[in-house]
């Protein structure tokens, strides 16, 4: 099957993920290693205009650690009691900061970060085992919309 990625840059962020999601079932559906799929979805995030960072960090012990991404360099662990990211692992939900500068704790890994969500994944008995954490250089550019398409590419990497 072909491994490239089609993107109507002009589309809305609705229609872009509407025409990303079967791209994104097509190619990480038939791939059974996790770390594979999620670092193919993380490709395919970051086609999104606007999105200059997407990635995922791992909850190990009282840490969030880096995982799959794409974009600049990035912090490689940090406590789960700091950032975005911390937040939507002790809370146990998604994190929408229209404002990064306006958030208590927000961890700055680059300056060009304007606003961020962060969904948490959960294994099978609830327990919240990642995050996937996506930057935009716009302001206020993330909404329920964004949540609810991005629980769907999240079914796709699903966590043992
Ligand atoms: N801003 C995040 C940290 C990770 S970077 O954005 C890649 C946070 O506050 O949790």
């Amino acid at each position: 099957m072909s491994e490239e990625i089609r993107i109507n840059q002009s589309a809305t962020r609705e229609e872009i993920y509407r025409e990303l999601l079967p791209q994104a079932k097509a190619l990480l559906s038939p791939e059974p290693d996790e770390i594979a799929r999620m670092a193919n979805l993380t490709a395919i995030l970051h086609e999104i205009p606007g999105f200059f960072w997407v990635g995922f960090y791992f909850v190990k012990g009282n840490e969030l650690v880096l995982g799959p991404f794409q974009g600049p360099v990035a912090c490689s662990r940090f406590s789960i009691e700091k950032g975005v990211c911390g937040a939507a692992v002790r809370e146990n939900r998604t994190q929408i900061v229209p404002d990064v500068d306006a958030f208590p704790g927000h961890i700055a890994c680059s300056s060009l970060s304007r606003s961020e969500i962060v969904l948490p994944i959960r294994d099978a008995s609830g327990k919240v085992r990642a995050v996937l954490d996506i930057d935009s250089i716009r302001l206020d550019d993330f909404s329920e919309v964004d949540e609810q398409y991005l629980m769907h590419f999240l079914e796709l990497v699903k966590l043992n």
